[in-house]
């Protein structure tokens, strides 16, 4: 038993969030940005947690935690890695993200992807990637209760892949290297959690209205995977610009959003939508890589943080 650092990718959902959550396929790619985790076995029974970003440390005990903390889900994440493994142990990890939170790219999942994977290497195992992800998924259920489980295979997976809840994942064929993604942030954070019960009550009060929107939005994601693997990413623009005025439609823009989604289009971007829950976050921009300064530089402008990310292949590694 050692200490050992593993870790995954964030992700952008390129098309279908909340749709996802209800059954329709989903597009999304991991991208370059990853979550870090240590993990170390120790002799006391209890689960220590710090974040590097957050500044803060906390210690767990494994038979009353402190649900409350939001260092809480990274424990639990431990918790059930050592109970898949028919073990339990005290264990020491430490959390390193570049990874915006709160803003729709995935963080916490790779978070949780990254840990499941961390500990079960301290303690000596080897797990598969599904086991890895199912873990994580469990494991997310604490942030946001009702999630599509989309992040957790993204971070567990890499590349761009298309999703389906209850039924899997394909792993898209695509050749990124025509294009740029650029993300800007609204500066606004936003809990996915809520997010995702807003628009669900959303559906529940008007179902008739709701339910060819979300068929809409399937078939929308359906048409894009085609349109990638394709390369025609003209198309895949205009479909993003398309899957925005859906998720607008569902109520998850805001006014930030707005204002950076048309400065994107209006600055050459091929499409532009916001990404993963709304409210507040990021918004992702699909740029011919020529266009790509000049879509930045406009962002730049009204956006606290613009990244210009690349699409990751490779999926939670083992780094030591
Ligand atoms: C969050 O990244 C994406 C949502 O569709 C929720 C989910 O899929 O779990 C809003």
């Amino acid at each position: 038993m050692r200490e050992a650092l593993a870790s995954a990718p964030g992700k952008v959902i390129l098309f279908g969030e909340h749709f996802v959550v209800e059954g329709q396929p989903a597009i999304a790619v991991a991208v370059s940005l990853r979550a870090r985790v240590a993990a170390r076995p120790v002799d006391e029974p209890r689960i220590t947690v710090s974040s590097a970003n957050l500044g803060v440390q906390q210690d767990f005990d494994p038979q009353s935690p402190d649900r409350s903390s939001p260092l809480y889900p990274i424990a639990h994440a431990a918790v059930l890695t050592m109970e898949e493994l028919g073990t339990r142990r005290g264990l020491q990890i430490r959390v390193n993200s570049s990874i915006p939170p709160a803003a729709g790219m995935g963080s916490s999942a790779a978070v949780a992807v990254a840990t499941v994977r961390a500990v079960a290497a301290a303690l000596g195992h080897d797990l598969e990637k599904e086991r890895i992800s199912r873990i994580a998924f469990e494991a997310e259920k604490l942030v946001h209760g009702k999630p599509s489980g989309i992040d957790n295979t993204v971070a567990t997976y890499g590349g761009a892949i298309a999703y389906r809840r209850g039924e899997g994942f394909l792993e898209l064929e695509v050749d990124f290297s025509p294009v740029s993604l650029v993300l800007a942030d609204t500066g606004k954070p936003r809990r996915t959690g809520e997010l995702v019960q807003r628009v669900l009550s959303l559906k529940a009060a008007f179902p008739q209205v709701l339910e060819p929107l979300y068929y809409a939005a399937g078939r929308l994601a359906v048409e894009a995977a085609k349109m990638m693997e394709r390369g025609d990413f003209e198309a895949v623009g205009v479909l993003m610009n398309v899957n925005h005025g859906l998720l607008s439609a569902i109520g998850v823009s805001t006014a930030e959003i707005e204002q950076l989604v048309y400065a994107a289009r209006q600055a050459g971007a091929l499409g532009a939508k916001l990404t993963g829950a709304g409210g507040g976050g990021f918004i992702v921009a699909l740029c011919r890589r020529e266009d790509a300064g000049r879509v930045v530089s406009a962002l730049e402008r009204l956006s606290p943080r613009v990244l210009a990310v690349s699409v990751e292949k490779e999926g939670v590694r083992l780094e030591s």
